[in-house]
């Protein structure tokens, strides 16, 4: 838990993020595309789901943990690839693996990440599986499948949401960039901003430098990491298709996970295509703005499944609480990605440790509030949705 008394859950730890980070990357973690109409509707999805308390329940043994795709978990909650995590700490990925790991949970990792997949595997012993981006030169896209394979990864979670790379305004106005090129009327903000600044400096002086560490001038032709964002950025392939699935799977012999299903048809696409689990998410409201909550969403695509795949559900999972209605609706497991951005940029793997047991936590509370003191007691009559 955090050392200060009076930081109590993931909003409390966004505020520490806030203080520590300078305004332009914290807005690349917090921001969406365009209006971020549908940031606010994943959270706003969860408000409108009612817990159905009962009472006089004996709930004195509960238990969250779980198995997800054949792996015990001590709980439902799996990190969310994030791209870039050293902008919140140097330690980025590693620490996020550090704390996942001794928290007995899933971390995925980004394509994009910063600290490269062999380093992140080195570093964490917990379970760990790989988001994949299919890129337009798939002879990339096989090497980088081969060495998540080699690392130990065991699932490959296929991100289809990004066909090309959305319009996030805060970045636009704030002129992001990898490694960051700050203008000058942002010097005063870095400044405010030492402690976070200093750190960065010194791990671009003597450690880790700011990169997306599986891309090298070799791999991806790039001379100077100065051009790293707008390399990486020419590398998504607006052209696949489900055909692409089955390329997948005849080079991936692990599990496949399918994230960014927003619909009832797709999930059954992909239960056809072979995925092993669908991944409900709308990146977080940061690719297509406008789409509903993926809570909202969430009813309909397990309806369909009819338990022929895992779900799990992302974006704007908050609270304990989301985690059990989602459970309750009929995910598997729930990812969360800003919250562990704010623990990390707080407190490093610490504070990504405290961002995890504060929803466990919660998580049990709630649970045991309601009368329903395991995941399996968790179903459909545990919850009334009241969508507006
Ligand atoms: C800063 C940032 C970077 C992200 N990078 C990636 C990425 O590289 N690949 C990916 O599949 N999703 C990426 N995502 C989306 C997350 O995996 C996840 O879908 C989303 O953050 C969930 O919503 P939440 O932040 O409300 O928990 C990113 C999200 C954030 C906030």
């Amino acid at each position: 838990m955090a050392k200060s008394g009076r930081i109590h859950n993931v909003e409390d730890y966004r505020g520490l993020a806030h203080k520590r980070l300078p305004r332009a990357v914290m807005d690349f973690i917090e921001g969406g595309a365009e209006d971020e109409i549908t940031i606010s509707r994943n959270k706003k999805g969860f408000e409108n789901i009612h817990i159905i308390p009962r009472i006089l329940t004996d709930v004195s043994v509960r238990d969250i943990s779980t198995t997800i795709l054949g792996t015990p978990v001590s709980s439902p909650i799996v990190l969310c690839p994030v791209g870039l995590a050293t902008l919140a700490h140097p330690l980025g990925e590693v620490a996020a693996g550090i704390a996942a790991a001794n928290k007995g949970i899933i971390s995925t990792y980004s394509s994009s990440s910063s600290w490269n997949l062999e380093d992140i595997a080195a570093a964490s012993s917990g379970v760990k599986w790989f988001q994949l981006y299919i890129w337009k030169d798939r002879k990339l896209t096989a090497e980088i499948i081969e060495r998540a394979r080699k690392s130990g990864y065991q699932a490959l979670v296929l991100t289809v949401d990004v066909p090309i790379s959305a319009r996030r305004e805060r970045d636009l106005r704030n002129g992001f960039t990898i490694p960051p090129r700050p203008r000058v009327n942002q010097i005063g903000d870095l400044l405010q901003h030492f402690g976070w600044f200093y750190a960065q400096l010194k791990s671009e002086i003597t450690g880790h430098k700011m990169s997306m560490g599986n891309f090298t001038p070799e791999n991806v032709g790039m001379r100077t990491r100065l051009k790293m964002l707008e390399v990486v950025n020419e590398l998504f392939d607006p052209s696949i298709t489900w055909s692409d699935v089955a390329w997948l799977k005849s080079i991936w012999d692990g599990p496949i996970v399918i994230k960014g299903v927003m619909t009832p048809e797709d999930a059954k696409l992909a239960i056809k295509a072979g995925a092993d689990a669908i991944w409900i998410s709308n990146h977080g409201g940061r690719q297509l703005d406008g789409v509903s909550g993926t809570i909202e969403v969430l009813p309909e695509i397990a309806n369909a499944v009819k338990g022929k795949a895992e779900i799990y559900l992302d974006g704007g999972v908050r609270r304990g609480s989301d985690i059990v209605k989602a459970i309750a609706l009929g995910a598997n497991a729930c990812m969360i990605g800003r919250p562990y951005m704010y623990g990390l940029a707080a407190n490093g793997a610490a504070g990504v440790e405290s961002i995890i047991s504060i929803l466990e936590i919660e998580m049990d509370a709630t649970m045991a509030l309601m009368g329903r003191p395991t995941i399996a007691s968790l179903d459909s009559s545990s919850v009334r949705i009241n969508m507006k």
